[in-house]
């Protein structure tokens, strides 16, 4: 498949952390890729069902290609989501999976913070709406990933960043300081699909849900 046909229902998929709990959802709800998107260099996947593709991206692309009407469905973390908070798609479902919390971290042994201080983030705008919320005085440094080398370094006081089992910030010599967010995989819908496409739409949304349900149910 390179192009979309209208009569394809196209689901965008988070790679990286969360990408295994959500193709377990997919299967459970009766969606299996034709191949591993866990060891394949592929990006479009058919799955087991004909009338259903898979595309497999970072997460703020998930939310541009369904905002875009590209793919009618995503399933992506919620931090991708805050940082890009788009008009022409609805937030559906909250899956409950791949949990973990979007931090404000420190050095533990840090002195007194300047009145302005700087945070290194990939997570930008979250990170000026955070700021802007406290009132609190803040440069924000963008960067793409090992954000615990900033504090570390002295490029920055602070960092924002996902924080799981919290393993990285100790190796780091940092810890925790405040929450940001509380972040789950979550399923949106683009608007105009939503209509178009409603019955295929819900079906897959209901049975994504149930299998959800059971999982929570099994674990609760
Ligand atoms: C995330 C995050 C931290 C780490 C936290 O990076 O940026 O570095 O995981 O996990 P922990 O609390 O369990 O140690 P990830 O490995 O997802 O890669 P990324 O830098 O591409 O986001």
């Amino acid at each position: 498949m390179t192009r979309k046909n209208a009569n394809q229902l196209v689901v965008a998929l988070n790679k990286g952390r969360p990408l295994t709990a959500l193709l377990k959802v997919l299967r459970e709800a009766g969606i299996a890729p034709s191949e591993s998107p866990e060891s394949s260099r592929k990006l479009v996947f058919p799955t087991s069902r004909s009338d259903v593709s898979l595309l497999v991206l970072r997460g703020g692309d998930v939310a541009t290609y369904v905002e875009h009407g590209i793919a009618d469905v995503g399933l992506l973390g919620k931090d991708s989501l805050l940082e890009f908070p788009g008009q022409d798609y609805y937030e559906l479902l909250d899956l409950g999976l791949a949990r973990c919390r979007l931090m404000v971290a420190g050095l533990v042994d840090e002195g007194p913070l300047p009145r302005r201080i700087r945070v290194a983030t990939k997570f930008v705008e979250t990170a000026k709406r955070y700021y802007a919320a406290l009132g609190v005085q803040a440069d924000i440094i963008k960067l793409s990933g090992a954000m615990e080398l900033a504090p570390v370094m002295g490029l920055s006081d602070r960092i924002i960043d996902i924080v799981e089992t919290g393993n990285t910030l100790v190796a780091n010599g940092l810890e925790p300081k405040d929450l940001v967010e509380d972040i789950s995989a979550r399923l949106i819908v683009n608007k105009s699909s939503y209509k178009t496409k409603h019955s295929v739409i819900s079906d897959l949304v209901k049975a994504i849900e149930s299998s959800v349900a059971r999982r929570d149910g099994a674990s609760g």
